[in-house]
């Protein structure tokens, strides 16, 4: 069973390694543009939740802004030998449960995405919008929300 805490800024080089690896392994396309200095940058300004193994290896991260009544997910990758766990699920649900009830959580996902879709759909957030032509290859983004009184 994993461990949920908090990412501190030195957490930044592990996401950055999930990152980079799924780059090589993922077959579907995910919004890019993510570095280590804007990671460093998401972390140092604003929030990060990690799911950790026994061993204190970070197997699934979670970055976020946080302003009063609104959660905006920026980022999130589970290193992909530990995909298909539920460490995702999990990571994003203590997010759910963090919001009061007029709050909304919100991301956007490229429509091509499809695991991320199928998880978002499976806990219940919303498809509230769409930004065509939005990723450098073309694809279109997807806004997804969460609304605890929905
Ligand atoms: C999308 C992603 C975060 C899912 O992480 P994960 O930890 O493997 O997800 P979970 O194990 O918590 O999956 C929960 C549910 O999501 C859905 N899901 C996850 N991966 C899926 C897949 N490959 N195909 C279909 N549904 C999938 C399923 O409903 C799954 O529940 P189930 O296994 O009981 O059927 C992971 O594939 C990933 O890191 N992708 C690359 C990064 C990315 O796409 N980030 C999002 C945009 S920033």
């Amino acid at each position: 069973m994993p461990e949920f805490r908090p990412l501190s800024t030195e957490d930044h080089k592990y996401c950055l390694e999930i990152w980079r690896e799924l780059s090589d392994h993922y077959e579907h396309p995910i919004g890019g543009g993510w570095n280590e200095v804007k990671i460093s940058r998401e972390l140092e300004e604003h929030h990060g939740i990690g799911a950790f193994d026994e061993s204190g290896k970070l197997e699934a991260f979670c970055i976020y802004r946080k302003v009063p009544g609104l959660i905006e997910i920026m980022l999130l990758a589970t290193g992909y030998r530990t995909h298909r766990m539920g460490a995702m699920r999990s990571l994003i649900r203590s997010l759910i449960e963090e919001l009061n009830p007029e709050d909304v959580l919100w991301l956007e996902v490229h429509a091509g995405n499809l695991p991320a879709i199928a998880l978002y759909e499976s806990l219940g957030l919303k498809l509230c919008g769409e930004r065509p032509n939005y990723y450098e290859d073309g694809g279109k983004a997807l806004l997804f929300e969460y609304k605890p009184l929905q």
